[in-house]
């Protein structure tokens, strides 16, 4: 039976609607032609991979749609990673998280683990061994990762929302728009960085608060930065995406001769002339980074770092940084990663120094993903610009943003301490 949609629908497709494959599938495609029409898509594309962010525990809603489509028996068609769930399955008791909602957080886990899916629980899938490549096209959620899919792997997604993530998933198909399209992939904005020394521009404080600026100027659009003469790792690329993501709307971004689609300037532009350009000074990047801290004095009631979720080399780095030292009694300090992760740490053996130091590791979730603070934690410092743009909001804290070294003299003084390895003012 012919489906009156104006979407090019493949006879797979229409047969998935018809509900030969079951009536899970025929949920998924129902919801997913709606959408592709609402985003203007002409056809659907197939995807082999997929990002599930709709494991966050919200509310009744996401959860009876989880257990809805369980129900029916769904199962995903194509490799798909899970994001944080909203809940610590393993410490949620030694925090302010409810057992009602420890228990429907946990339905709406099993829920997910249920369809075939590959339980990584972090935000962070790109730095599993499942992570797509050059071109893929993939339908991720959680939009850290989206950036980091697009900018740094080259992989193809659009901003997949919850709820439709797992459409695209089960029936291994996706709207063919946006950044799933060449055509859609160019920049937009120059950012041309001036004079930002080089010594700086290798630090791990740089790029959240690079990400940040860029997200505030670009909004949704794609930012090429040139002039980068550092050349970023991994996590700092990973922070430098979560905090535009964050404080814009971005997507994509290219920084030209590091990141795969932008081996020159022309190239990043796909040979056209940007639309706007920027000239980025020291100066500019120093007014965002003071903007990252709300706090109006020393006091510190906890640290938060792992967002995105810290991956082995950070816990390593942290492990060496706290090695011998402790904290204060009356600071809480937070590492969020995943289970994965955890474990890789043990075996390198640098869980232990972690633990002595007096952190605790929260896994597979996130102090803004499950409600474990407790009202009284109202000082908060972090090294994410993720956690400190949303922190205020979300959370009713101040911030204090800073670099780990700070982070981890704060926590042992029990007072925030700046100017240990600090932005250069
Ligand atoms: Fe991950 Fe939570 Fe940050 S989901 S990106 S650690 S806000």
């Amino acid at each position: 039976m012919a489906y009156d949609t104006p979407l090019q629908l493949s006879e797979r497709d229409q047969a998935m609607l018809a509900g030969e494959y079951g009536p899970a599938t025929q949920m998924a495609m129902r919801i997913l032609v709606q959408m592709a029409g609402i985003y203007g898509a002409r056809e659907l594309l197939d995807i082999s991979a997929a990002h599930i962010d709709s494991t966050i525990y919200i509310g009744e809603a996401g959860l009876e749609y989880a257990e809805r489509l369980a129900s029916l028996g769904a199962k995903v068609a194509v490799p798909t990673t899970l994001n944080v769930s909203g809940l610590d399955e393993a410490h949620w008791q030694e925090w302010a998280v409810s057992s009602d909602w420890a228990e429907k957080a946990h339905r709406q886990m099993v829920a997910y683990a249920s369809m075939g899916t590959i339980p990584t629980w972090t935000c962070a899938p790109y730095q599993t061994p499942i992570k797509p490549s050059l071109g893929q096209q993939i339908a991720w959620g959680e939009s850290n990762a989206i950036v980091y899919a697009n900018a740094v792997l080259g992989a193809r997604t659009e901003r997949y929302p919850d709820l439709l993530d797992i459409c695209c998933a089960i029936t291994g198909r996706a709207p063919a728009t946006g950044l799933h399209l060449e055509e859609n992939r160019g920049g937009d904005i120059l950012l041309q960085l001036v004079d930002i020394p080089t010594t700086l521009q290798e630090r791990d404080i740089f790029y959240p608060v690079l990400g940040t600026f860029m997200g505030k100027l670009a909004g949704d659009r794609i930012p090429v930065i040139a002039n980068l003469e550092a050349r970023p790792t991994d996590d700092q690329l990973k922070a430098q995406g979560a905090a535009a993501a964050s404080s814009g709307a971005v997507a994509m971004f290219h920084i030209v001769g590091v990141t795969p689609e932008a081996p020159t300037l022309a190239a990043a532009f796909q040979g056209k002339e940007p639309r706007h350009c920027v000239q980025v000074t020291l100066e500019m990047l120093t007014e965002v980074y003071r903007g990252l801290t709300t706090s109006q004095d020393d006091s510190l009631d906890f640290v938060a770092v792992g967002c995105p979720h810290y991956s082995l080399a950070e816990l390593q780095e942290l492990a060496a940084l706290v090695q011998g030292k402790q904290r204060h009694p009356n600071v809480r300090f937070i590492v969020t990663t995943n289970r994965r992760n955890k474990d890789l740490a043990r075996k390198a053996g640098c869980l232990a120094p972690l633990l002595a130091f007096g952190c605790q590791i929260t896994l597979d979730t996130c102090i803004l993903a499950t409600p474990m603070l407790h009202r009284s934690l109202r000082s908060m410092m972090t090294t994410s610009g993720k956690f400190a743009y949303y922190s205020p909001g979300m959370l009713n804290v101040q911030v204090t943003y800073g670099t780990l070294q700070e982070c981890v003299a704060s926590a042992v003084a029990g007072r925030v301490v700046k100017g240990v390895d600090a932005w250069p003012t």
